[in-house]
C-alpha cells in the first residue's frame, strides 16, 4: 500500500511517500480502507520528535475516515463507513497517512452518511475536541457568554457555530482585524482584535466578564483570559497555538481571580461516542453546521500539506484524500 512515512524527526521533508506492506489483521483490531483524514497541529509536534514515546519510522495521523476492509471480530461489515481517532494512532502504532490502517476496535466509530469524504475527513477529531471542551470541560449552558481565544482556528470556528446553536453569546478573537468579517459571518456576536491584552476591552462589552472562555492560544494569553471571566467563571485551555507548553511564572493566588476556575481539555476516543458523532454528521448534512475546509490535498502531497499547515495561512481545516 501507499503510505506517507515520517522517516525521522525534522522538517516536513522527513515525510516520504513509500510502498509499504499492508497491515495484517489481528484479533481486537480492524483494517480500514482509508478515504480521507484531517491534519492536526499535534502532528507537527510528532513529526518534529516532541511526542513522548514516538519512534521513527512511523506512519503518522491521529484520525481517519474510511470503509471497513476486514474485521475479524465481525462487529462491522466490509464496506461499512467508520471513523477512527486517537488511542495511540499515528504515535504508538501506525496511523492515518496511508491507504490502509489497522486500529483497535475501541477507537472505531461507525456512521452513515453520503457527505463527500473530504467533509467527513474534517470531522472526527475536530468534533471530539469542540464537543468535549464545550460540554465536558466548560459545561456550557443556554444564555451564557463565551470567549473564544483563537477564534479563526478550525476548532474556534466550529466552537462558535456549536455554541450559537446552543444559545450562547460568543466573543471571538483574531490577531488580524482583516479576519473580523469572517468571524461575524461564522456567527460571532462580537469580535476582538487580540494584542495579548483584551480583558479591558472585553469588560467594556461585559463589565462582569464572560461566563466561560475557551483558550486556544495557550500560555501566551492564558493569564489575560483568566482576567476575562466573571467570578465563578471558567477558562478551559484546549490549544497551544502560541507554541509554548510551559509558563515561566504562575502565581495561582493572583493570576487566577478569586473564585475563578481553570481547567484543560485533552480529549481522546473515550470522549466520543457513535451517537454523538452520527448526530453531528446529520447536522452537517442538514446545513445546521458548516464545516469550514480550507484546502484539500492528496496522499502524495502530505509534505506540502504539512508545510502549508505550519505556515499558518489556513482559514479552516486541512484535509487529505487517501
Ligand atoms: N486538546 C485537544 O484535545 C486538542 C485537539 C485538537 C486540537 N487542539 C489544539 O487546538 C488548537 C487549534 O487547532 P486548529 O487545528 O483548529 O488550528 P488552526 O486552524 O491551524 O489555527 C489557525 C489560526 O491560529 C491562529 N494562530 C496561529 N499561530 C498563532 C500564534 N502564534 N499566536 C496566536 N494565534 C495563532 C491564527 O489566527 P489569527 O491569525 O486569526 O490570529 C490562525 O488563523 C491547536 O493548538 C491544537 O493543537 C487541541
Amino acid at each position: 500500500m501507499k503510505a506517507a512515512v515520517t522517516t525521522k524527526a525534522g522538517e516536513p521533508g522527513v515525510i516520504q511517500i513509500q510502498d509499504v506492506p499492508q497491515p495484517i489483521v489481528k484479533n481486537g483490531w480492524l483494517l480500514i480502507r482509508i478515504k480521507a483524514f484531517g491534519l492536526n497541529r499535534s502532528e507537527i509536534f510528532t513529526r518534529q520528535g516532541h511526542s513522548p514515546g514516538v519512534t521513527f519510522p512511523r506512519i503518522q495521523g491521529i484520525e481517519c475516515v474510511g470503509e471497513v476492509f476486514d474485521d475479524p471480530s465481525g462487529t462491522y461489515q466490509p464496506g461499512q463507513k467508520v471513523a477512527a481517532i486517537m488511542g495511540g494512532m499515528g504515535r504508538e502504532f501506525n496511523g492515518g497517512y496511508a491507504e490502509f490502517t489497522l486500529v483497535p476496535l475501541n477507537i472505531v466509530f461507525p456512521f452513515e452518511s453520503h457527505l463527500p469524504w473530504e467533509v467527513l475527513g474534517a470531522i472526527p477529531e475536530m468534533f471530539q475536541t469542540v464537543s468535549g471542551s464545550l460540554n465536558e470541560a466548560l459545561e456550557i449552558k443556554k444564555g451564557e457568554t463565551l470567549l473564544i481565544r483563537g477564534g479563526t482556528s478550525s476548532i474556534g470556528m466550529l466552537t462558535c457555530q456549536m455554541a450559537k446553536n446552543m444559545g450562547l453569546t460568543v466573543i471571538a478573537t483574531t490577531r488580524n482585524a482583516g479576519k473580523a468579517e469572517h468571524l461575524t459571518a461564522n456567527g460571532a456576536d462580537y469580535v476582538l482584535v487580540d494584542d495579548g491584552n483584551i480583558a479591558p476591552e472585553l469588560k467594556t462589552i461585559l463589565p462582569n466578564g464572560v461566563d466561560k472562555a475557551l483558550e486556544l492560544i495557550g500560555i501566551a494569553t492564558l493569564k489575560d483570559s483568566l482576567q476575562c471571566i466573571r467570578p465563578k467563571g471558567t477558562v478551559c485551555m484546549t490549544g497551544i497555538l502560541g507554541g509554548s507548553w510551559t509558563m515561566p511564572e504562575f502565581t495561582p493566588m493572583g493570576d487566577i481571580p478569586s473564585l475563578g476556575r481553570l481547567t484543560v481539555y485533552m480529549g481522546g476516543a473515550e470522549n466520543l461516542n457513535k451517537d454523538l458523532l452520527q448526530a453531528f454528521i446529520d447536522d452537517v448534512n442538514k446545513g445546521v453546521i458548516n464545516i469550514n475546509i480550507d484546502r484539500t490535498f492528496y496522499l502524495d502531497e502530505v509534505v506540502a500539506a504539512h508545510t502549508y499547515m505550519e505556515s499558518n495561512q489556513s482559514k479552516g481545516k486541512i484535509v487529505v484524500l487517501a
